[in-house]
């Protein structure tokens, strides 16, 4: 969780301070990708919240953070759209605004396409998860989960 916080706090300093803006669009199009990454930040969490219930030999520690994981799943699914909707509004101007003028094979552009990609079977891994959860699926959607956690942070670091 630290190491969560940790990240959304250094992508605000990142996005804000190291790589300020002044054009409207731009500011725009940061304004939706913060919004979404700390959504997708907070929905990728649950893995560190469920490793920890493993693992902890403390059933104190167990058993709250068991009740904290039910509350947050509640809201998982509508977090994952929510932030899928406002990434699409991040896509969308980088493509239609910043392609013509940067290129459309900018590293940048190219880290944001491959990034948008895995956000898809993060979602239908998400979804198959959901509807039955094998040992296969559980795997399945942690791993394409973190890929595109990953993904995205290389993406963000790479400059425009
Ligand atoms: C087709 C998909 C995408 C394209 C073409 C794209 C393109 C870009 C471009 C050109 C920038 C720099 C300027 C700006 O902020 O507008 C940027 C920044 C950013 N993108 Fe994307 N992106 C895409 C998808 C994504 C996805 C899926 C995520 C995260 C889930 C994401 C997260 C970010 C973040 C956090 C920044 C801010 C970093 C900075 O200010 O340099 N992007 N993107
Ligand atoms: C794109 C955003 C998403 C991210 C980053 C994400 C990430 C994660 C992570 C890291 C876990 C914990 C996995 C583990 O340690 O076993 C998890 C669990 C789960 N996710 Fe997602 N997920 C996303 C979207 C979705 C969607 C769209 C659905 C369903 C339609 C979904 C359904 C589930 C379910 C059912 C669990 C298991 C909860 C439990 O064991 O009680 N996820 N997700």
């Amino acid at each position: 969780m630290f190491t969560n916080i940790f990240l959304i706090i250094g992508s605000i300093i990142y996005i804000w301070i190291v790589r300020p803006h002044t054009s409207v669009l731009i500011i725009s199009s940061q304004l939706l990708a913060q919004m979404a990454i700390i959504l997708f930040i907070i929905n990728v969490n649950m893995y560190f919240i469920f490793l920890v219930i493993r693992k902890t030999p403390q059933r104190k520690i167990k058993i709250s953070l068991a009740n904290f994981s039910r509350k947050m799943m509640k809201w998982h699914i509508k977090i994952a759209l929510t932030a899928t909707f406002i990434i699409i509004g991040h896509a969308s101007i980088n493509i239609f605004h910043l392609g013509p003028i940067v290129g459309y094979s900018h590293l940048k552009m190219v880290t944001g396409y491959f990034s948008g990609l895995l956000l898809i079977p993060t979602l239908l891994a998400g979804y198959l998860r959901h509807k039955k959860a094998s040992g296969f699926r559980k795997k399945l959607h942690r791993t394409v989960a973190i890929t595109f956690v990953v993904m995205f942070l290389i993406h963000m670091l790479t400059s425009l």
